[in-house]
């Protein structure tokens, strides 16, 4: 079947369309229909079926026989070591951890934070908790304790779950310091601790509240896996809105594991017993969805890479790990293609390897920018495919669905909506647009199978955020157009997240750690577009009259405090002391204006400006850092 006969049927009987993709999982008892919409315009999918995810993603395919396949392997440059597990090792490994935390009282709806680096570990925790319905929330390690005790407060788990460390290039990354100092920080408490001591570092434990992962474990009784219903919660996963408190992203089992494995199949054209890899990390949607889930459900094999597309050691890393496992299809952000692009301009080093067994390379997580498309398609002469999704939707909203039909490649297009989404341009005033007009994007409610139901704890927001500015609609804060061949440009945000090396981060929540200086009067913090990480944050800083710190001084200071309560992934690095932001008349500060100064582009000043004078001063502040970079 052709794609255009798969989304006409998707959308004509959407309910026969997801029935019919639930078979390829198990269930155990199936749902009487797909879509549930008693409570509309909250959509829930498959509810009243029963199944367990990690039955589906790991115990499954030991019954039917394939336990000797591989199901994990991690390669991690940083530490000089390849593991490989099989399903059936995968299968004891977490019926003992499931086991052991089943010991200490965790019950299916118990949320449980996982905190942990790429190791192989990081996943058999996630699939523990799954194992026992209990609901795993999994913060990335690039986060500050501050963040992580936000999530503790708003998950409320009763254990956490972390390892002794981190390694980053150069340097090992203490995560159980950044839980103590977490712990310190937050109200709520959880009951227990498990700590993963990792040979780089071994953490010391506190009596009474830490446990070893192999001490704990000894002795339990394994633990099978437990039924839940299928709009049972089967994560929370925080992401960055417009203020500092992230949203936290419930995926329910069904939906989730039903359109994961779909896609295995349709998008990315997988079969049960290839090998797959995602190169990103668990702590964002994308390693939920494709680096364990997705390929483990579907019986491919996948790979948890602890490395840096550059630098461990070279830029031909990614094209040792594609040789060594025989990757059939590798999944990353266009971020990682740039640094190799920049390190290896000519793509030299592709010549050391063999990469015959690649098929397919997807992009994803930001704008892929045509240069690094045509780069990567010349290089490795496999098809490029841009495609665009959310960590709210958990997987493609429109993509190039190359197990159905291989679309012809649009450079600049994330291509066609997938079945089940029926995405829209509209004008402000919710209409929408004719093909190849700009306005805000939106998918008409219900969303399919796999996407948010709601916010943990947060239903109002989730109506304000995503659901009140167009009803009947789900706004993606994306805006674009769709050409006449029905294919999407994504082109802009259009609140204040920004995009740092396919990493979400909220310009809001760095202007509340920013105004949180002594000095600082008002701030503001914009995207500055930057040729490797796409966007780069930058700030801008009014000093309270009098202040007393020299202003190179508290530039310092707001470096450190956003890195110390943020983290380290927020790369904030660039700020600036001027005596105005520029407004308008009504108080709004002129952002894109900035923007737009930052990077050298044209812009009008804009009708409502306050005093035009003040971007003369904006320009000279910029000039001192040396912007703009002429680097875009
Ligand atoms: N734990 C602790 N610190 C982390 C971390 C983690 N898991 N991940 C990143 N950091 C730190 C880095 O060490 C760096 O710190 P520094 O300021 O001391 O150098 C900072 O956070 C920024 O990290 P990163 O965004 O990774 O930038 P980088 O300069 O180290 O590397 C790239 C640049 C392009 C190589 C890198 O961003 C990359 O590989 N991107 C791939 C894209 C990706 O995985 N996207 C995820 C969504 S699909
Ligand atoms: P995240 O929730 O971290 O996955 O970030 C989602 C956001 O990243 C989207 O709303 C887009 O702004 C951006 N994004 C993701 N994929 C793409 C893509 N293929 N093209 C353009 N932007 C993208």
């Amino acid at each position: 079947m052709r794609y255009a006969e798969v989304q006409a049927r998707a959308k004509a009987d959407p309910d026969t369309f997801w029935m019919e993709a639930a078979e390829g999982i198990d269930w155990f008892t199936g749902p009487s229909k797909a879509l549930f919409d008693d409570h509309a315009p909250l959509y829930e999918w498959f509810a009243d079926g029963t199944l367990n995810t990690c039955w589906n993603a790991v115990d499954r395919h030991v019954a039917a026989g394939h336990g000797d396949r591989l199901a994990i392997i991690h390669d991690s440059p940083l530490t000089g070591t390849v593991h490989k597990i099989t399903y059936a090792e995968l299968q004891k490994r977490v019926a003992s951890l499931a086991g052991a935390l089943r010991a200490k009282g965790v019950e299916k709806g118990d949320r449980v934070i996982i905190y942990m680096p790429m190791v192989p570990e990081a996943l058999e925790a996630m699939l523990a908790c799954a194992r026992l319905g209990a609901v795993h929330s999994v913060v990335f390690g690039g986060f500050a304790a501050n963040e992580l005790a936000v999530r503790i407060d708003d998950c409320t788990p009763k254990c956490i779950i972390a390892a002794s460390c981190g390694i980053e290039p150069g340097r090992v990354v203490h995560y159980k310091p950044l839980l103590d100092g977490a712990l310190a920080l937050a109200k709520h408490q959880p009951e227990f601790c498990v700590i993963f001591q990792r040979e780089q570092e071994v953490a010391h434990l506190e009596e009474g509240r830490d446990h070893d992962w192999h001490a704990f474990q000894y002795g339990v009784e394994p633990a099978d896996c437990v039924p839940v219903a299928g709009n049972h919660p089967a994560y929370i996963l925080y992401t960055s809105g417009t203020t500092g408190q992230p949203k936290g992203v419930v995926r329910h089992t069904a939906g989730h594991l039903v359109a994961l494995n779909w896609s295995m199949r349709n998008l990315y054209d997988m079969n049960p017993g290839e090998v797959f890899w995602a190169a990103s990390d668990v702590g964002w949607v994308v390693g939920h969805s494709y680096i364990c889930y997705g390929p483990l459900t579907f019986g491919c094999t996948t790979i948890v890479f602890e490395g840096k597309p550059v630098g461990t050691p070279d830029a031909g890393t990614f094209w040792r790990v594609i040789q060594d496992h025989k990757v059939k299809c590798l999944f990353t952000a266009p971020t990682a293609f740039r640094a190799i692009k920049r390190d290896d301009p000519l793509g030299e080093l592709i010549a050391d390897y063999d990469l015959s067994s690649l098929e397919t390379l997807f992009l994803a997580g930001e704008r892929a920018d045509p240069d690094t498309i045509q780069w990567a398609m010349d290089r490795l002469g496999v098809p490029v495919i841009d495609h665009w999704w959310q960590t709210e939707t958990g997987w493609c909203i429109a993509g190039n669905p190359m197990g159905i039909e291989k679309l012809p490649v649009k450079i600049g297009s994330p291509s066609v909506p997938m079945p089940g989404y029926d995405v829209q341009v509209l004008d402000e005033g919710g209409h929408p647009l004719p093909p190849g007009t700009l306005g805000a994007i939106a998918v008409k409610l219900p969303l399919p199978p796999g996407t948010l139901p709601t916010l943990w704890n947060a239903e109002e927001r989730f109506h304000k955020a995503y659901l009140t500015h167009f009803p009947g609609y789900y706004e993606t804060g994306d805006a674009g157009l769709i050409d006449e061949d029905g294919y999407l440009y994504i082109m802009a945000r259009t609140d204040d997240v920004i995009n740092v090396a396919g990493h979400r981060l909220s310009t809001g929540g760095m202007e509340e750690v920013l105004a949180s200086h002594p000095d600082v009067a008002e701030c503001a913090v914009i995207g500055v577009s930057d040729s490797l990480k796409g966007q780069l944050p930058m700030g801008f800083l009014c000093l309270n009259k009098g202040a007393q710190t020299p202003p190179e001084q508290v530039v310092k200071d707001c470096v450190k405090l956003v890195r110390d309560r943020i983290g380290p992934v927020a790369a904030f690095k660039l700020a600036v002391v001027v005596d105005r932001l520029p407004k308008t008349r009504s108080g709004k500060i002129l952002r894109a204006t900035m923007v737009k100064i930052a990077d050298g582009a044209e812009f009008k000043t804009p009708a409502t400006i306050d005093d035009p004078a003040i971007l003369d001063e904006i320009r000279a502040a910029l000039s001192r850092i040396g912007y703009p970079s002429g680097q875009i």
